[in-house]
C-alpha cells in the first residue's frame, strides 16, 4: 500500500505530481491512501518524498477539463478529494469520455465538489473584510482579515485580492493556511492563531452606506440570509447593524408610505395619457418578451439592424447589467455583450468576482445604431428619441426581472435608467435611483476603456471600472429588495 501525503501549501501541484506518478507506476486507486498535513502531521515530519517511492519519469495525457477540475476540488474540505479524484483519474485513462458523460455518478460528485469550492471562492471575495494594522501615514498601507472558509479556499482565491489590493501589504488569516501579501508577493503561512484587529474606521463608513441601502418596505429575511449566511457574519462588521435593521423594519416602512409624495401636478394626467403607450407595463408572458422585441418597429433602427437583441439571463437574477446598444458583433449573434466590449467587460468582472451568467445582462436600445463606411458599419450613439422609444422595452425586462441592483455602463444606459444626462464621469461609481427605486450604480462602458489611448489614464479607468464591478457584485449579494415575481 502507498500512502500520499499532499502538503497543505501547493496542494494542487503536488496532487498532480503524485498523481502522475502513480499512474506511471500503474499503481491502482485501491492501492494508494491519501492524507494531508492537516491528518497527518507526524507523516509530515517524516523524511523522503510523498507518493511513489522508485523516481518515476515520463508523462501521461489526461483531458484538460480533468485539470481543471481537479485543479479546483483538491482545495475541497472533503479529506477523501484526493482519492476521489484519482480513483476517477483511474477510470479516465482507460475511458477518456468520462469527462462528458453526464450520467456518471463520480464525476457529478466531483462536479459538485467543485461548484462548492467555487461557491465558497465567491463567498470569500465578497465577505472578507480587512482592517488597517499599519501606519496610514507609512509608505504602504498594511491591513489584516480574519475569515474563516468552508473549504480550503485561501490560496487559490488570493491572485484575486493580490490584482485588486496590489498597492498595500495585506494579510488573510484563517483557522487553516493564510495568505500574505507584501512587497507585491503573495505567500502562505500555517496556523495562524486568531489575532486581536482593531475596529478601522472604514467599518464606519461601511456599516452607514450598509443601513442607507437598506430599504425596510422591501425587508425579506430568508432571502437576506440565504446571500449571506449567518455563518460569516460575526466577521462582518456590517452584520452588527442587521438586527437592528430587521427589527426597526416595519416602522420605517409605515413611515416611508406616509412621507411618500402627494398629489401629482396637473399636467401630469394629460402627459400620462399621451404616452400611455410607452409607459404601460409589459404583462404579458414572460417568453415571449424577447420575440415582441424581436418584432419592434416603434424607432427606425429596425429598418437597417441585422435583428433587434433582446436581454438575457436568468430572470432570478438580482443584478441586471444595461449597456448602450448592440454594437457590429451583437447585431450578427443576437446576443448583448458578445463583442470586443462585451469580452473586455467579461475580463475585468472575472477579477471583480463579479458571475455575467449569474446576471440578467441587456442593453438600453435594442436596435444597433450606424453608419455604413465601405464595408464597416460604424457605430453612432443613439439620440434621445431612440433611447425613450426602447425604454419601454428596457421597462418591461426589469419588470420581469425585478433584479436588486441595476449596473448602468455608460452614459446612454444611464440616461435611460435615471432620466438624467449629466456628465458620467462625475457620476461613475455613484448609486442613483432607477426605475420603481430600484438602486443604480453608475459606471463606464467598456468601450470607453477599448478607446482610451493614454496608457495611465486607460489603467486608471480600468481600475475604477472593476472596484465599481466589485461594488455592484456585493451591492446585489446584500441589498435586501423585493423579489415579487414567481
Ligand atoms: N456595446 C453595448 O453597449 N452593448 C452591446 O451589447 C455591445 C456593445
Amino acid at each position: 500500500m502507498t500512502h500520499v501525503v499532499v502538503p497543505r501549501i501547493d496542494a494542487a501541484r503536488a496532487w498532480r505530481d503524485a498523481a502522475r506518478d502513480l499512474l506511471l507506476s500503474q499503481v491502482p486507486p485501491q492501492e494508494v491512501t491519501w492524507g494531508d498535513t492537516r491528518q497527518d502531521r507526524g507523516l509530515f515530519d517524516t523524511p523522503g518524498p510523498p507518493g511513489p517511492a522508485r523516481p518515476v519519469t515520463g508523462s501521461v495525457t489526461v483531458p484538460r477539463s480533468f485539470l481543471q477540475m481537479a485543479d479546483t476540488v483538491v482545495w475541497h474540505a472533503d479529506p477523501a478529494r484526493f482519492a476521489r479524484l484519482y480513483a476517477f483519474l483511474w477510470r479516465l485513462i482507460e475511458a477518456p469520455h468520462l469527462m462528458s458523460d453526464r450520467g456518471d455518478a463520480h464525476l457529478s460528485q466531483l462536479r459538485q465538489m467543485e461548484k462548492n469550492v467555487r461557491r465558497c471562492q465567491h463567498k470569500m471575495k465578497a465577505f472578507v473584510r480587512f482592517r488597517e494594522i499599519g501606519d496610514p501615514a507609512g509608505p504602504r498601507r498594511s491591513f489584516a482579515a480574519w475569515f474563516e472558509p468552508t473549504h480550503h479556499t485561501v490560496e487559490p482565491t488570493a491572485g484575486f485580492f493580490a490584482r485588486r489590493f496590489a498597492d498595500m501589504d495585506w494579510r488573510i488569516l484563517t483557522p487553516d493556511i493564510s495568505a500574505v501579501f507584501e512587497d507585491g508577493k503573495v505567500r502562505f503561512e500555517e496556523d495562524h492563531p486568531r489575532p486581536d484587529l482593531p475596529d478601522d474606521a472604514s467599518e464606519i463608513l461601511w456599516v452607514t452606506y450598509f443601513r442607507n441601502i437598506f430599504n425596510p418596505a422591501r425587508l425579506k429575511v430568508k432571502a437576506m440570509q440565504s446571500e449571506m449566511p449567518k455563518k460569516y457574519w460575526k466577521n462582518m462588521p456590517e452584520a452588527a447593524a442587521i438586527p437592528d435593521l430587521i427589527a426597526g423594519a416595519p416602522a420605517r416602512a409605515r413611515e416611508m408610505a406616509l412621507n411618500a409624495p402627494g398629489l401629482p401636478p396637473p399636467r401630469m394626467a394629460a402627459v400620462q395619457a399621451q404616452q400611455a403607450h410607452l409607459t404601460s407595463a409589459w404583462d404579458g408572458p414572460a417568453d415571449d418578451l424577447p420575440r415582441q422585441v424581436s418584432a419592434c418597429t416603434r424607432c427606425p433602427l429596425h429598418r437597417t439592424a441585422t435583428q433587434a437583441v433582446p436581454g438575457e439571463g436568468p430572470l432570478s437574477a438580482r443584478l441586471m447589467i444595461v449597456a448602450e446598444q448592440p454594437g457590429d458583433q451583437e447585431d450578427l449573434q443576437g446576443r448583448p455583450l458578445v463583442g470586443p466590449a462585451g469580452q473586455l467587460f467579461d475580463r475585468i468582472a472575472d477579477d471583480a468576482g463579479l458571475d455575467r451568467n449569474g446576471a440578467f445582462v441587456t442593453n438600453a436600445v435594442k436596435h444597433f445604431k450606424f453608419r455604413p463606411r465601405g464595408r464597416q458599419r460604424i457605430h453612432q450613439r443613439p439620440d434621445a428619441g431612440e433611447i425613450q422609444h426602447c425604454r419601454w422595452w428596457l421597462e418591461a425586462e426589469i419588470q420581469l426581472v425585478r433584479p436588486a441592483v441595476i449596473l448602468a455602463l455608460g452614459a446612454t444606459a444611464a440616461l435611460s435608467l435615471t432620466g438624467s444626462g449629466a456628465d458620467l464621469m462625475q457620476r461613475r461609481g455613484n448609486v442613483e435611483t432607477g426605475p420603481d427605486g430600484i438602486p443604480v450604480l453608475i459606471t463606464l462602458h467598456p468601450a470607453y476603456l477599448l478607446r482610451q489611448p493614454d496608457a495611465d489614464k486607460k489603467a486608471a479607468a480600468t481600475e475604477h471600472f472593476r472596484n465599481d464591478l466589485g461594488l455592484a457584485r456585493h451591492m446585489s449579494e446584500n441589498t435586501v429588495f423585493p423579489r415579487t415575481h414567481a
